[in-house]
């Protein structure tokens, strides 16, 4: 099932850090590993639910004008008609008669096989919905899909939220969720996948006023990624020019970052209109207007939209934080997460497994982890423990010795400069949680 993806010397670098450390695996791994799906493990759930619980913070709870919102997966198929995706979103595919591999036809350049040299089939039009279906009977009238974007369960709910948060032109909706798309050649680790989650918000704005709004999002969401410590360098704008825009929308800048293999989406803010809206009053036959009161008139909201990629931006924030440096003679191999969004925040260690330190290192564990999460080790010499750390992006290990029993410090070790200072057990609640809430 899972084609061999071939990845860059980095990537190779990274996948196994990933696979080594329980980041992420891959899907069904002992059957051989399903195409392009990844589970997460121990570390990489924390590391993801925290770059979500960054996004829905900086767009819900530190705003009055964003609203939440978690609608199902499964939704009418009439949504689907309605929202183009039925007619619209889909690929041209062309097959190898030969080795039978499969291309984007956008994404060669030659008419031969870029595999064998082989002859290409002519290109048809692949749709990349998932469809399922619906009760136990299996045919045409039964059929569904998985969604392939979060947005349009925010349209759909367009009058379910507004009416009882009571918000008024311009507000948003935020949603996290799945999403599903078959694509055709995804790869590059959890960079395209056909399982994916998708951090969306739609800002539904008065249509004299979406330039500003669209510029305004274009700022607050490059910025969200500087605050989790993602290097400006790595980061820059690409528009969509006439060819490229999406179906919905007039106009489109994607956020990209430089990885290894190239520059590539992260994020795109679209300037949707009022197709979607338009096209849901139409498909239901309901009034998705919004009505003013001020000035007594019904109008659809333009609607501009913020689209990012958990997956994809946790990408992003391990292949930023990816580092490796000469110690010793050894590669020393960390990840400089920002202590936001580290999957652990602290671990603590005693030196020796004796003379109380373990006692005393327990006692700091058990009342730190009612604060953040944090690790106990006490397994092997400290120095590969703070090796191990270092490759989880652990901003701070804490090491009970010989003189925490005398005078109750312990030291500090910091993970990027490895400089470790002392400091009192009563005073490292208010250190560290300083620097990780
Ligand atoms: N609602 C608009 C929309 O879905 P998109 O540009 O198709 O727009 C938005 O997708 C974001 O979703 C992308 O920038 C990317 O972060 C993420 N994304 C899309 N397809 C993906 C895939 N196959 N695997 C992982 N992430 C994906």
């Amino acid at each position: 099932m899972a084609k061999k993806q071939s990845i860059d010397p980095f990537m190779e670098k990274l996948v196994s850090l990933c696979k080594r450390r329980g980041f992420i695996f891959q899907s069904s791994e002992i059957y051989g590993g399903l195409g392009s799906c990844w589970d997460y493990g121990p570390l990489g759930v924390e590391l993801k639910n925290n770059v979500k619980r960054a996004w829905w913070e900086a767009m819900t709870h530190r705003r009055d004008d964003i609203e939440g919102l978690d609608a199902a997966i499964l939704m009418h198929p009439k949504v689907w008609e309605a929202s183009g995706h039925i007619a619209g979103f889909t690929d041209p595919l062309v097959d190898c008669k030969q080795c039978k591999h499969r291309f984007r036809a956008d994404t060669i350049e030659t008419e031969k096989c870029p595999d064998c040299g082989g002859e290409l089939t002519e290109p048809r039009m692949f749709n990349l919905m998932f469809k399922t279906f619906m009760g136990p009977v299996e045919e045409e009238s039964a059929v569904i899909y998985m969604r392939p974007e979060t947005a349009q369960g925010i349209y759909v709910n367009f009058h379910n939220v507004l009416q009882p948060s009571r918000q008024k032109v311009p507000f948003g909706i935020a949603q996290i969720g799945k999403a599903f798309r078959n694509e055709i050649t995804p790869g590059n680790f959890i960079f395209r996948t056909r399982e994916f989650e998708q951090m969306e918000m739609q800002y539904f704005v008065n249509p004299a006023e979406d330039q500003k709004w669209f510029d305004y999002w274009k700022e607050q969401r490059w910025n969200w990624y500087l605050e989790l410590g993602i290097r400006p360098e790595k980061l820059r704008w690409h528009e969509h020019g006439k060819g490229e825009l999406a179906h919905y929308a007039k106009a489109a800048y994607d956020i990209e970052y430089e990885f290894s293999f190239g520059w590539k989406e992260i994020e795109g803010i679209h300037n949707r209109t009022d197709f979607d809206l338009t096209r849901h009053a139409e498909h239901s036959g309901k009034d998705m207007r919004y009505f003013d009161q001020e000035k007594n008139e019904k109008y659809l909201p333009y609607i501009i939209e913020t689209s990012a990629g958990a997956d994809r931006g946790t990408l992003v924030i391990l292949a930023d934080a990816y580092f490796e440096e000469e110690v010793k003679g050894e590669t020393r191999v960390a990840l400089r997460l920002s202590p936001k969004i580290a999957p652990i925040k602290a671990a603590v260690f005693p030196l020796v497994k004796k003379d109380g330190m373990p006692e005393v290192a327990t006692k700091i564990y058990q009342d730190l982890k009612k604060h953040f999460k944090v690790f106990y080790d006490d397994g092997g010499a400290v120095g590969r423990r703070y090796r191990r750390m270092d490759e989880a992006g652990t901003p701070f290990c804490l090491t009970v010795d010989g003189q925490t029993l005398e005078d109750d410090t312990v030291t500090v070790r910091d993970r990027d400069s490895m400089e470790q200072t002392r400091h009192k057990i009563g005073e490292l609640v208010e250190l560290i949680g300083g620097k990780v809430g």
